[in-house]
Formats: structure tokens, sequence, C-alpha cells
């Protein structure tokens, strides 16, 4: 292989292991194994911030970016860095150190940022030229470190662009002449939030020689006074932040924006420039007029306890303006309302009105001003406006909290685009409303108790995004979201739609929404749906339904072909039907990753919920849920979901063959059992219905007396035995001895069904007489006679005995039934004895008998 070959391999490998370097993820520094290394945009990065470093170790060369923040580092040894000539960015911030050395920062040559907030370094230990090694430092961060008056001699530090620290001056001039030479120093933050700050008074002197400042913070300086002409020379300035200044006030931001025109400033911010419990403010026409010539794009003016403007003051706010904060504030209804209409503001933020406020940190003591030049001295008059609003506004405090807000034309800024209204403490209907033309796109209105949506609201063509959550909504018209067609987001979570949803039957509040993609409705207390409520909704993406009280889904969602998110955990929902879950398989055939959160829901590890299981093992929708929790209960290692639908599939098919088994021996025994109650009551369940048939016919009467039978006798007899009842029964029975006998030949009536006719002559007769032979035996109308006559013994005469059975012929005792048997132990039986003497007796006996 020639040189140059080599060589070109060589430059490969080296391109190669590079390359894998650049792709490599965070591992283990050589150097520190507990610090974290990575390649960020082919620079080593090394994270050893949060390792309980005692001290810095020696860092190799090529490492470029290194934090130490979170540590107990006490110091930095002199020439720690002294070989670290590539490093670019070092955190050494909340550390334990207290002694910076000459040397401390040898070396780093091309430093850029140097972090090392939150320290206790000793201001006497810092030696003179410490930074003059840091040739390329454009960000210094020095804050929470010097808790009383210093001054750090910053000379060396020409390069820098950023510089963070405290400042307690012990004279009128923190920032001396040195300052000067920190020619491209753009950015001073001395915030009291995250470091200390004490500067009572600022004057023309203050930042005198720092004229290139562009971002400027203030915020938390226990200010008091800001003289005139204090801004005046900032001519680059765009960034002002003068937040929680309490003792500032609105009569010290006239000073401020006094000066703005100067400069080139375009984010204000003054929160909180007054006590939290002062009196109520008014910002007046002089206070604003100056931004007029400025191009300011944001104001903040959050927690000043504003409660007017005064009028015309807002039209002063310059065309530039695209978004202002008037949050936490107290605003009552004035005259300025009109004057809202020339606000250029895309952006307004007017949440937390009339929030509650706690004396969490108290406000800071004030300085009394002395008096002098004022820009806005002139303010009795709208001073005495404020006084009288203000006991309007006690007046309007008896009025019933809650109304209609009807309003036609609504003024609002005539850019608006979006709208901060969260948590203003307002309980209205929301009633009709017409906003004049408008961009409004986005409108957050939580947080309040805007208790009844009744609309239309018209005019909203723009808007896309709207916040309604948490209002504690329980009525909403069919026509309130008429005109938000163009609607992608509705959040209506956290309010009591489940007392109007489930009776929208023909999905009438969302129709006109078309064009949602993500509808949340959440912790409503829904507990049923109508099938076609999302019916409009072809173009959602993220539907969210948790929290609720649902118990089975049956909306449709299959034109919902978008849909990648459903989210129906915390419900109560025990399965998800055949249906419902087809539709599911039929929307991922367009959504492959559409997923479905049944998290918190019932769903139980049995055989009730085998089908859904058998769906979920075999589904492409991905499934949330806790079955595999639930099934533990088993107390079987089920991991995969198709091992529960197996295990369940068993366990229930078993469970099937025994309730199929139970059942069917259940419903044979009760047959068996019904069948021998019908078997062993046959004679009375027959008795009883020809009885209640004969007197449907007319043919039974009920009795008057006991006495009042149509018929002394019944005689029951086999057709062959006629002659014996023809010839020798009737005649002297009837004929001879008056005795009133009823014989099926003659005395039926025609027509009527047999059994009946039966029933009902033995029921109007006082006995039947069954005249017992073989052929009486052999014939089953005879049989069926002689068992009605013993049921109307038993059930109609008390158990009194009226069968007398005739035996005409000798029948031995084996061929008798046994019923039969039992009356002839009864001695109800009389023999027939065929001779002249004998027949006479038994006539008489048998009269005698019959007559009783
Ligand atoms: C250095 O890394 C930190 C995170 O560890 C990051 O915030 C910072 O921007 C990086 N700085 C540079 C110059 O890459
Ligand atoms: C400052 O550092 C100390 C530990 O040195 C830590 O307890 C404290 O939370 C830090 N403060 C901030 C504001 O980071
Ligand atoms: C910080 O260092 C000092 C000594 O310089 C020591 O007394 C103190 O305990 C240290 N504080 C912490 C939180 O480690
Ligand atoms: C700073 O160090 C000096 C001695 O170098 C000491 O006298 C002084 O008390 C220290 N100040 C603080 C605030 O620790
Ligand atoms: C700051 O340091 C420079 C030398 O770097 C010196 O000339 C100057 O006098 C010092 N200023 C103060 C106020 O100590
Ligand atoms: C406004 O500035 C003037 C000096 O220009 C000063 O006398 C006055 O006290 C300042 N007003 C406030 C409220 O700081
Ligand atoms: C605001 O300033 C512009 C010129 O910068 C002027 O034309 C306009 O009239 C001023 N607006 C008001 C309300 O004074
Ligand atoms: C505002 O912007 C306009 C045009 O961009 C410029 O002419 C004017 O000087 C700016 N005004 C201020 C106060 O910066
Ligand atoms: C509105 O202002 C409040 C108070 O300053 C703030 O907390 C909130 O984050 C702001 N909201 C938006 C959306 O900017
Ligand atoms: C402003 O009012 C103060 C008294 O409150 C007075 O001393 C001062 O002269 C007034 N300044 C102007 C410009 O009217
Ligand atoms: C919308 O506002 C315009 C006036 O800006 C008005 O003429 C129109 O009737 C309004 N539309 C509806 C539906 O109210
Ligand atoms: C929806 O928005 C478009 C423009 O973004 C507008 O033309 C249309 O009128 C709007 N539709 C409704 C019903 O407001």
């Amino acid at each position: 292989m020639s040189n140059k070959g080599m060589l070109c391999y060589i430059t490969l490998l080296v391109i190669a292991i590079k390359a894998a370097e650049a792709f490599k993820g965070p591992f283990p520094c050589q150097f520190e194994s507990r610090c974290s290394c990575s390649y960020i945009h082919e620079r080593l990065t090394a994270d050893c911030a949060w390792k309980g470093l005692r001290y810095i170790p020696t860092i190799p060369t090529n490492v470029a970016n290194i934090s130490f923040a979170h540590n107990n580092i006490c110091g930095i040894k002199n020439g720690i860095f002294r070989i670290n000539h590539d490093l670019i960015y070092l955190d050494l911030s909340n550390n334990n150190i207290s002694k910076l050395h000459q040397r401390s920062f040898q070396g780093l040559s091309k430093l850029e940022t140097l972090i090392i907030s939150n320290n206790s370094i000793n201001h006497t230990a810092i030696p003179i030229n410490i930074f003059k090694p840091l040739v390329s430092l454009l960000h210094l961060a020095l804050k929470r470190n010097f808790n009383h008056p210093f001054s750090l001699n910053v000379s060396s530090l020409v390069t820098l662009r950023t510089l963070k620290i405290d400042v307690v001056p012990h004279g009128n001039e923190p920032f001396g002449e040195e300052y000067a030479k920190l020619r491209f120093l753009q950015e001073l933050d001395l915030s009291g939030l995250n470091g200390y700050c004490t500067l009572k008074v600022l004057t023309q002197d203050t930042f005198k020689y720092m004229p290139h400042i562009e971002r400027l913070d203030l915020s938390k300086c226990k200010i008091n006074t800001i003289l005139t002409g204090s801004f005046k020379i900032l001519v680059h300035l765009k960034y002002l932040d003068l937040s929680d200044n309490r003792c500032l006030k609105f009569k010290g931001l006239a000073n401020v924006t006094y000066d703005l025109p100067s400069t080139s400033i375009e984010i204000l911010r003054v929160n909180k420039i007054h006590q939290t419990f002062d009196l109520n403010t008014i910002l007046t026409k002089c206070q604003i007029e100056p931004l007029n010539n400025t191009n300011i794009t944001e104001i903040q003016m959050a927690s000043n306890r504003l409660q007017l403007i005064e009028k015309d003051a807002l039209k002063f706010l310059p065309k530039t303006l695209k978004k202002i904060t008037i949050a936490d504030n107290e605003f009552s209804y004035g005259n300025y309302i009109m004057d809202v209409f020339y606000v250029t503001a895309e952006e307004v933020n007017a949440s937390y009105m009339g929030l509650s406020h706690y004396l969490l940190n108290s406000d800071e003591p004030c300085d009394i001003n002395q008096a002098g030049f004022s820009p806005c001295n002139k303010t009795t008059d709208t001073y005495r406006e404020m006084k009288i609003k203000r006991n309007d506004q006690n007046h309007h405090r008896n009025k019933p909290l809650s109304f209609s807000l009807d309003i036609s034309n609504v003024p609002i800024p005539r850019n608006i685009k979006k709208f901060h209204f969260r948590e203003c403490k307002l309980r209205y209907y929301l009633v009709k409303m017409n906003f004049l033309q408008n961009k409004l796109e986005y409108i957050d209105i939580s947080n309040n108790a805007f208790y009844v949506w009744q609309g239309p609201i018209s005019n909203l063509t723009c808007l896309t995004y709207l916040d309604i959550s948490n209002n504690f909504c329980s009525n909403v018209s069919t026509n309130f979201f008429e005109y938000g067609s163009n609607l992608t987001t509705l959040l209506i979570q956290n309010n009591l739609l489940g007392f109007v949803l489930p009776i929208d039957t023909n999905g009438e509040i969302l129709a006109k929404l078309t064009k949602l993609k993500l509808l949340n409705l959440a912790d409503n207390r829904i507990p049923s749906l109508p099938t076609t409520i999302f019916y409009s909704q072809t173009e959602i993406r993220m539907l969210n339904l948790s929290g609720n009280m649902l118990e089975n889904v049956k909306f449709k969602i299959d034109h919902m072909t978008k849909l990648s998110y459903l989210d129906l955990s915390y419900n109560r929902l025990s399965t998800l039907g055949a249906s419902f879950t087809r539709q599911l398989d039929i929307l991922s055939n367009n959504v492959p990753n559409i997923a479905v959160n049944l998290l918190g829901n019932p769903i139980k590890c049995s055989c009730e919920s085998i089908e859904f299981i058998k769906w979920y093992t075999s589904t492409n929708v991905h499934v949330l849920n806790n079955l595999h929790q639930e099934c533990q209960s088993l107390q079987i290692n089920l991991n995969s979901s198709k091992l529960i639908y197996d295990y369940l599939k068993k366990t229930c098919s078993s469970h099937t063959t025994t309730i199929v088994t139970v059942g069917s021996w259940l419903t044979i025994f009760a047959i068996v059992i019904i069948a021998g109650i019908a078997y062993r009551y046959r004679w009375k369940l027959r008795y009883a219905y020809y009885i209640v048939k004969g007197k449907h016919h007319g043919q039974i009467k009920p009795f008057e007396t006991d006495d009042d039978f149509l018929y002394d006798a019944f005689v029951s007899y086999a057709d062959e035995d006629d002659t014996f009842v023809y010839t020798k029964f009737l005649k002297y029975l009837e004929d001879d001895r008056n005795i009133r006998c009823c014989v099926h030949k003659r005395d039926f009536l025609a027509g009527n069904d047999i059994a009946t006719n039966i029933t009902s002559a033995i029921h109007n007769s006082r006995k039947t007489v069954v005249i017992m032979s073989h052929h009486f035996l052999e014939s089953d109308w005879c049989l069926f006679e002689f068992n009605m006559a013993k049921m109307e013994s038993i059930y109609a005469r008390s158990k009194e005995n009226i069968i007398l059975l005739v035996f005409l012929e000798q029948i031995s005792s084996k061929d008798l039934p046994l019923n039969i048997l039992e009356l002839i132990q009864s001695k109800s039986y009389i023999e027939y004895p065929n001779d002249e003497y004998g027949d006479v007796v038994f006539w008489d006996k048998l009269k005698e008998t019959l007559s009783v």
C-alpha cells in the first residue's frame, strides 16, 4: 500500500470515528465518570450538574461546554482551566464558591459564557485582574452572590454583551466610569427575582456610562423614584422591565413614559408597580400620552389594582402595539370602554380580574416622594371621577350576582386575535352577542361562571380556538355554536354538560362544528351520549371524554376518519360493545396509530368481558388499559393479552357448558315436577275445568239449599249394561219409588260435550250410582265418571260420600282399581242379589240411601 493510500485510509478512518462520535448518545465522561458526555453540534458537552462534586476535576482540552451547577464546589483553584483553550461555556452556578484567585480563569481564552450565580463569593477576595484572561467573554452571570454594597471592576471585560449582576450600591452611582469600556454591553439584568437588587432612586446618571443597552431588567429592585431623564440616554433600549417595584406607582411610571420616546422601546413591563393592598388606581391620559411617539409592541400592566382608565387615554397607545396584558386588575365599567376600539393590539390578556390576594410576601415600605417636577401634576379631575366610580361600584355590589350579559355590538380592540379572560369571577348567562367585524381567532374564558350558554354569538368568523372550560355550565342551547363553524379547538371540559348532551338526540349542539379537530369533554358528568352526537365532527383528531360517567359507548365514530386519539379513561365502562370496536377497527385502517385510552375503567378480567378481550388481542388499535393489573387477581402469570384471552376462553367455555348443563337439568327437573303434579291432580284439574265450563254454559246452577238437587241420582253405567238400567233400575226406582235419575242417554243436553255433561250431571245429582261390572271397568268414560264423582265428593260436598257402587256381577278384588277398592272398604256398596225376594229389599234399601 502506498503512503498516499495509507494517508487516505487514515483520513477516512478519522472521519468515520468522528462521525460515529457525532451520533453517540450520552456516555460517562473519561475525566469523571459521574459526569455524562455527549456531542452536540460536534462539540463535546459535559454535564456534571447535580453530581455532588466537591472540587473541579481537570477537564480535557476538547471539552467545549461544561456545567458544574448544583454541586458542592468550594473554590476555583489557580490554573485549573489553564489547558481549556476550547471551553466556550462554563456553568458554576449553585455551588459554595467563596474565594476566587488571581489565576482562577487562566486559559479560558475562548470562553463566551461564564455563570457563577448563587455562590457565596466574598467580594473583598476578588483579585483585581481576575477576568483578564477571559478575552472572548460575552455573557457573565454573577447573581446572588453579593448581598451587600460592592463594586466589581469590570474594566477588563470589554467584549461583554450580557451582564447579570447584583447591585447594592453604597453611593449614588452603582455603574461607574469603567462601564464605559463595555462598549458592546447590550443586556443588563439586575433583577431582584434571582439576585440581590436595591436601587431606591434612578437618576440621569445611573445608566450614563452604558448607552448601548438594549435590554434592561430592573424588576424587584425596590425602586421608589425614577427621575425624568433616567432612560433618555438609552436610545437603543428595546426592553425595559420595571415590574415588582411596588413603590413606583403610576406616578413614577409617568416619569418613565416621559423618557421613552427617546428610546427604541418595544417591550415595557410594569407589572405590579403598586402595593397589593393599596387603593385602586386610575391610568391617566398624561401617563400614556408619550407612548404615542414610540414604536412599542408589547405592554404588561398586570396586578396594578387598575380600576379605571381616563377617557381618551387609550387613543394614545401607538399603532404598533401588538400585545397588552392588563391581567389581575380590578376594572370597572367606565366611559373609557368605547376607547377600547382604538387599541390595535392583537393579543389582550385580561385574565384573573378581581383575583383574591393574600399577604404572602409583604410589600416593602415606600419612601415618601419628594415633591418636584412631575410630568403629570394635573390629575385632580380624574381622581374625582374615580371616586364617583368607586361609589358606583359599591352600589353595584348590592345587585344580584348573576344577570344576562346581553350586548349587541360588543366593543373590542379592532385587530384583536387572541383574547385571554381566564378566572375573572364573572357569573353570567352567555346570551346573544353580536361582535363587530373582527379577527378573533382565540378566546379563553375558562374558569369563570358562564353557566348558561344561550347565544348565538355571531360574527366570530375567524374563531378557531375556544376555551370555556370550568364554567359550571349545565345548559347549552342548540344554536350557541351556530356561528362557530371555523372552530378547530373546543375546550369545554369541567362543566356540567352531562345535563344536556344525553338529551341532544339529534346532535344539534355540535352540528355546526364541522371543522373541529380537538374536542375536550372531560369531567362533565356525562352518563350517556346519543348515537348521533358527534355526527358533524368528521375532521376530529382528538376526542377527550375522560372522567365522565359513561357506562357504555354507543355513539357513532366510524365517520371520524382522522381520529387518532380517543380518551375514555376514568369512566364506568366494563367493556366496549361489538359495534363500537368494529368502528374502531374501521378507523384504524385510516389512522394506523389510533389510540384509545381506557385506563381507570372497571373492565374486569372475567367471562363478561371476554368478547372485548378477544377484540383487544387481535386489533390494530392501540388500547391503553389496566387489564393486566386486573388479571393479576387470577394469580397466574399472564403477561400477554393473548394468554389472558386463551385462559379466559378455557375457563369461560367450561363455564358456559356448566351453565347449559345445569340449565337443561333444571328445566327437565321442572318439567318432571310439573308433569308429576299435573298427573297427581289430573282428576282434580279436569274436574275443576269441567265444572267451570259447565257453569259457563249454564248447566250448573249454584245450590240454593242443600237439598235442591236436580236429580237424586246420576247413574253411571257401561253401555253394555243398559238393559239392566232401563228394565230394572229406572223401572223400580224412578217409576215405583219416585227417585229422580239422570241417565246419559236420556237426560244429557245434546250439543254439549260429554265430559261437561257428565261433570254437570254429577254435580247436579245428590248421589252417583255406579253400576259396576267388568264392562264398566273397561270403559274409559265410565272411569271418567267415577273419578269425577270422587272429585265432586271431595271438593264440592266436603268429602261426603256420594258414590254408591252397585255390583252387577262378582268382580275379584285384583281386577278392581285401587280407588274403587277404597270405596268398598268404606262399605259404600250394594250387591245386586238377582232373586225375586232379595230384589225388593235391594230397591228399598237403594231408595233409602239415595233420598238421604
Ligand atoms: C451548553 O450546554 C447547556 C446544557 O448543558 C446548554 O444549555 C447550553 O446552551 C450549551 N451552550 C453552548 C454554547 O452550547
Ligand atoms: C442557591 O444555592 C443553594 C445551595 O448552594 C441552594 O440551596 C439554593 O436553592 C440556590 N438558590 C437558587 C435560587 O438557585
Ligand atoms: C460552604 O462553605 C463553607 C466554608 O467555606 C462551609 O462552612 C459551609 O458549610 C459550606 N456550605 C455548604 C452548604 O456546603
Ligand atoms: C470577606 O473576607 C474578609 C477577609 O478576607 C473577611 O474579613 C470578611 O468578613 C469576609 N466577608 C464576608 C461577607 O464573608
Ligand atoms: C479597574 O481596573 C483597572 C485596570 O484593569 C484600573 O486601571 C482601574 O483603576 C480600576 N478601577 C477601579 C475603580 O478600581
Ligand atoms: C419624576 O421626576 C422628577 C424629576 O425629574 C422628580 O422630581 C419626581 O419626584 C419624579 N416623580 C416620581 C413619582 O418619581
Ligand atoms: C400620535 O402621534 C402621531 C404622530 O406621531 C399623531 O399623528 C397622532 O395624532 C397622535 N395621536 C394622538 C391621539 O395624539
Ligand atoms: C418608529 O418606526 C418608524 C418606522 O419604522 C420610524 O420612522 C420611527 O423613527 C420609529 N420611532 C421610534 C420612536 O423609534
Ligand atoms: C396573562 O397574564 C397573567 C398575569 O401576568 C399571566 O400569569 C398569564 O400567564 C398571562 N397569560 C398569557 C396567556 O399570557
Ligand atoms: C407639581 O405639583 C407639585 C406639588 O405637588 C408642585 O410643587 C410642582 O411645582 C408641580 N409641577 C408642575 C410642573 O406643575
Ligand atoms: C356582523 O357584523 C356586521 C357589522 O360589522 C353586521 O352588519 C352583521 O349583521 C353582523 N352579522 C351577524 C350575523 O350578526
Ligand atoms: C371561516 O373562515 C374563512 C376564512 O378563514 C371565512 O371566509 C369563512 O367565512 C368562515 N366561515 C364562517 C362560517 O365563519
